[in-house]
């Protein structure tokens, strides 16, 4: 096995029980425990220096059946990142020293999968974590694959400033949408029309259901769903006959999954989905739900329109920086504080 010269301690954040209902003090605890000297097969040690949160997180936070299984309890909890590699039992895919992209934990120093490991690219930077990771293959995933936008649709998106959100307005722009209609808050409008939507209107505003029946005049073809609840219930009514919606999330219910379903908004208008003859479709980009082969695809499209400019997105740095904040970056991302894609710096190279 090679190594690199390791500290001597490391500290994770561990997973201590099902969440039930808004993660509280004792969710998590910071674990400090020696570094793995030994690496098993197939593992690679990686120094962690970002993590890019989903807010997927949070539903593997519950026992609540999932197309993602509950996160082992007692383990450090998961995320995307970039590190170095410390230790390895595969040198010759992943050396000491190489940086890699993956599936990584809220650790100084993670054990990984090497499978779930890939080389880094210098050119690509942080947009490993937001254009080519789960946000941009969603965007892409979501909106071609899912439910097949074509040239002159009408396109509605919500959560529309987020890391996704912001891909998808850029996408349905480049493939010839006749108009974009973005719903984020307000103080994040501004960036959803920068980006190429033609309207944003604000969910929070009490004239917000009267807004999007006058902004979409009812004629929405495509719907990329990124929050579900109120936002969905107005779209509901805003819909093309036989218009698509592509489910890619419903962040405004993420805090309630194992717990209180009492507080959990209640669809008014799900009988549009029969009287104009709706098409609902929820998706995942990872496997078996979405294949390898359309991952890399997606993946490969993306990789082009980042180098050439063609997807920007924002990234959040997350203004404290060390392992021990990620848990509020966690509660940042999931009260909506960032304006694209959450990251938080966890160490120095
Ligand atoms: N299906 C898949 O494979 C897949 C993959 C990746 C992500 N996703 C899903 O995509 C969604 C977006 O993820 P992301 O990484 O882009 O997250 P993100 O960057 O945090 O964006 C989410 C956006 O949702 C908005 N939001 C939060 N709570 C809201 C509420 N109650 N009502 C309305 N809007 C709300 C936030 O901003 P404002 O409220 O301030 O506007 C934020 O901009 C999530 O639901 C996530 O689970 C799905």
């Amino acid at each position: 096995m090679a190594t690199t010269q390791l500290p001597k301690t490391n500290k994770e954040w561990i997973l201590n029980e099902y969440v039930k209902g808004p993660i509280s003090d004792k969710t998590f605890s910071l674990k400090e425990s020696p570094v793995e000297t030994t690496v098993p097969d197939g593992k690679v040690l990686v120094k962690v220096l970002t993590l890019g949160l989903e807010p997927a997180i949070r539903p593997s936070l519950s026992d609540e059946p999932s197309y993602r299984a509950p996160h082992p309890l007692g383990t450090p909890v998961w995320a995307y990142g970039i590190g170095v590699v410390a230790a390895t039992s595969t040198p010759s895919t992943h050396p000491v020293g190489s940086k890699v992209v993956g599936l990584l934990s809220w650790s100084q120093y993670a054990l990984a999968d090497a499978t779930a490991l890939r080389p880094y690219n210098e050119q690509i930077g942080l947009q490993h974590l937001s254009a080519l990771g789960a946000p941009g293959l969603a965007a892409h995933i979501g909106l071609f694959n899912n439910v097949g936008m074509k040239k002159g649709e009408v396109v509605l998106v919500s959560g529309a400033a987020g890391a996704t959100g912001s891909i998808v307005v850029q996408l349905a722009k480049a493939a010839g949408a006749s108009k974009i209609i973005g719903v984020a808050s307000k103080s994040k409008c501004q960036s959803v029309v920068d980006n190429g939507a033609d309207v944003c209107l604000d969910y929070g505003a009490p004239s917000f259901e009267e807004d999007l029946i006058k902004a979409t005049e009812r004629k929405v073809d495509v719907f990329f769903d990124n929050v579900g609840g109120l936002v969905l219930d107005a779209a509901l009514v805003c819909m093309a006959k036989q218009g698509r919606i592509s489910v890619c999330g419903a962040i405004s219910g993420y805090q309630s999954i194992g717990g209180d379903k009492s507080q959990v908004y209640a669809l008014k208008n799900h009988t549009m989905i029969l009287r104009s003859v709706l098409t609902v479709k929820g998706f995942i980009v990872m496997p078996p739900y979405t294949s390898q082969e359309g991952i890399g695809k997606a993946v490969a499209e993306l990789g082009k329109a980042v180098v050439e400019g063609k997807v920007k997105t924002s990234i959040y740095k997350f203004p404290e920086e060390g392992v021990e904040h990620v848990p509020a970056a966690l509660h940042g991302l999931l009260t909506g504080q960032n304006t694209g894609k959450m990251t938080i710096k966890i160490a120095d190279e």
